[in-house]
């Protein structure tokens, strides 16, 4: 008698197993590095522009890409009401601000235009950015991402070449909770953590007095247990919300500021990293 053994088909077994995807690096850059952060409003995009310009002020060529497809913070932060052009009908070139290339959805729909999209569209209009842009000679690109792990992480992990991912938190619980979502996620789809960087760290007063107003070190904790590096402080500042809301990020706006030194030291930290 046929000895009958219950298992998946062959066929079945090839539908299901894991699929494994070609990771297309973005041409025109040297080094990828993503923003990141599983929670929303926590300054991502804030540390974004500002890391990139100081990158661009310690001699790099940078590019950014905002890739929060519902939310886009590029066109308001840097102050670009400019459309990108396409000379040959295929690619995109970015706009050109403050000596950096931009990329954002942002600057193809009116300001106040929601993105009623579902999932696949976004993973194409990703696609898009990454692979029909003419980045130009640059060292980096910095990406912004969107909050959350959903398909937008999913895409850069698994389909595009990213050097490495900085994770940006306020030392809050509820905020930490969602950092170690991030890490495991990041790690588990084989993406390079280069650090975490503590944001609205604390508030210091005109008279010097320091409030912990989301909690103390949650951050540098975090990134101690799960052996990761700890790449600063950020302080609740109001110059750095002024500049964001004005167009010209702070390092741009005041390059002698105390907290555009600090976003200088990361810069300089990340620069170890890759060269
Ligand atoms: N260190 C800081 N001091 C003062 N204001 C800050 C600081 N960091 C960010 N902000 C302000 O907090 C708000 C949220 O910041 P931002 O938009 O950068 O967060 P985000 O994480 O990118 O949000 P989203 O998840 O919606 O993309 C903005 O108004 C920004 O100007
Ligand atoms: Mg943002």
């Amino acid at each position: 008698m046929d000895k009958k053994t219950v298992g998946l088909s062959d066929a079945f077994k090839g539908q299901t197993a894991p699929k494994s995807f070609v990771k297309n690096e973005i041409k025109g850059t040297k080094f990828t590095i993503a923003v990141s952060s599983a929670k929303g409003g926590v300054g991502k995009s804030t540390f974004a522009m500002n890391f990139a310009l100081s990158l661009k002020s310690i001699g790099f060529k940078v590019g950014i890409l905002d890739a929060d497809i519902y939310g886009p913070s590029l066109p308001k932060m840097m102050g670009i009401k400019e459309k990108p052009k396409s000379e040959d009908g295929k690619s995109m070139a970015p706009v050109n601000q403050y000596g950096v290339q931009c990329m954002s959805i942002g600057f193809l729909v009116d300001e106040d235009t929601p993105m009623i999209w579902r999932g696949p569209m976004v993973t194409s209009a990703i696609k898009t950015f990454t692979q029909k842009v003419s980045w130009n000679n640059l060292d980096f690109i910095i990406v912004d991402m969107p909050p959350g792990t959903g398909d937008t992480q999913l895409t850069f992990a698994q389909e595009i070449k990213v050097d490495g991912v900085i994770i940006v938190s306020t030392p809050q619980e509820i905020a930490l909770l969602d950092v170690k979502r991030g890490i495991n996620m990041f790690d588990k789809l084989k993406v390079p953590i280069l650090g975490l960087v503590d944001n609205m760290s604390f508030f210091e007063s005109e008279e010097g007095k320091k409030y912990n107003i989301f909690g103390e070190d949650g951050v540098e904790k975090v990134a101690k247990d799960y052996k990761k590096k700890f790449l600063g402080k950020i302080p609740i500042n109001v110059d750095l919300r002024i500049a964001a809301d004005s167009g010209k990020p702070l390092v741009e706006e005041k390059p002698e500021h105390k907290i555009s030194i600090i976003f200088k030291e990361i810069a300089l930290k990340i620069k170890e990293s890759f060269l």
